[in-house]
């Protein structure tokens, strides 16, 4: 039970009269009857919410805020470590200028990473701003990586049908191309090459699985000279239904790739910091990806930030290749209020 706390002065429903003649909520009308309800407080695994007729209501969080809340609300660990940061100073461009909480946030990511003796470990930290902003940047890196190694035909991602990478541009193109948004955006976006779901994990066959593995290939092949990269989010479709697949496919795809020459992307926003019960999903299928973004739970849903993880080859190659740089730099990359609170979490 939540403690008992005084009404605010602004009332409930006034306060949803107001959201709905001004607000947009996620995927939802501009609309005067939209349902919503006031949070008053939260704790824990609690939320105390008043609705448009001023009934109190308190419930148990079971989404933790879209998988992002994984310590519960108002933890005193992680409330601190945002209070002490804010008494020093709560952002301040990355362009040029350093702080300790990005610096240690970064190399405790490095240091948990996937990682396999025989490949390149995930060495390099790039801090953004949500999880949708890291599937683009992951997307540029790849892209940039080809074209650093005398590929630049290489643009197009192979995605696999039933994901879901985020709603700015690039991350919708690879997002399912039937329930995804591409129908809405179709002048828009770019055109990516999509596999088949792989088997659900309950009903998978050995045969089901080599089936699935042939048409990985047979597209990896066809489309080899213009594809930079494969992404997946492993072993669990979040968005897309809760889909659950085998771990074996996540292997597939990283011999697919490595066959190919094509960058794994593994998108771990939804089932990083052990939501699948690994810290990482990866770790189902031991497999190490080329890029890693994760996001959502990395402040203990507190504030917005994501990361970039790559290998120190890619990072090498691009920064050495025509351009000289990543392309990206986002105003509040790295802000040091979020990485104080995702060092904390
Ligand atoms: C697997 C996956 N990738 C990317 C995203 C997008 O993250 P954000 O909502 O922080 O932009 C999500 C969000 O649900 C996700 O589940």
């Amino acid at each position: 039970m939540l403690p008992a706390r005084e009404p605010d002065i602004v009332s409930a429903a006034n306060l949803i009269d107001r959201d709905r003649a001004c607000l947009w909520h996620p995927y939802a009308p501009a609309s005067p009857t939209l349902p919503l309800w006031a949070v008053e407080d939260a704790s824990g695994v609690r939320l105390r919410l008043t609705d448009d007729g001023g009934a109190r209501h308190e419930v148990v969080d079971a989404m933790s805020s879209w998988w992002s809340a994984i310590h519960g609300y108002r933890h005193p660990v992680l409330d601190e470590a945002a209070g002490r940061q804010l008494s020093r100073f709560s952002h301040v461009m990355f362009g040029g200028l350093t702080h300790e909480p990005a610096v240690v946030l970064a190399e405790r990511l490095v240091a948990m990473a996937p990682a396999d003796p025989s490949r390149a470990s995930l060495a390099r930290v790039f801090l953004a701003d949500s999880g949708s902003v890291s599937v683009e940047v992951a997307l540029k890196l790849a892209v940039q990586y080809q074209s650093a190694r005398g590929r630049p035909r290489r643009q197009r991602i192979l995605s696999i049908r039933g994901g879901y990478h985020g709603d700015t541009a690039g991350a919708m193109s690879v997002c399912d191309p039937v329930d995804g948004m591409h129908s809405a955006f179709a002048g828009l976006l770019p055109r990516q090459v999509f596999a088949p779901r792989p088997p659900a994990a309950a009903t998978a066959t050995a045969e089901s699985i080599e089936t699935w593995r042939d048409a990985v290939e047979d597209l990896a092949r066809l489309h080899s000279d213009e594809l930079a990269a494969i992404i997946v989010e492993p072993v669990v479709q979040g968005a897309g239904g809760m889909f659950v697949y085998p771990p074996e496919c996540v292997r597939i795809l990283r011999e697919v790739a490595d066959r190919h020459g094509l960058v794994l992307i593994l998108d771990e926003i939804a089932t990083g910091f052990g939501r699948t019960g690994e810290l990482f999903a990866a770790w189902h299928a031991g497999v190490v990806p080329d890029i890693l973004c994760v996001g959502k739970a990395l402040t203990g849903g507190y504030l917005t930030l994501a990361a970039v993880l790559c290998s120190d080859e890619i990072a090498r190659t691009v920064s050495a290749g025509g351009v000289g740089a990543l392309l990206h730099g986002p105003t509040f990359m790295a802000n040091p209020l979020a990485c104080a609170v995702a060092k904390a979490s």
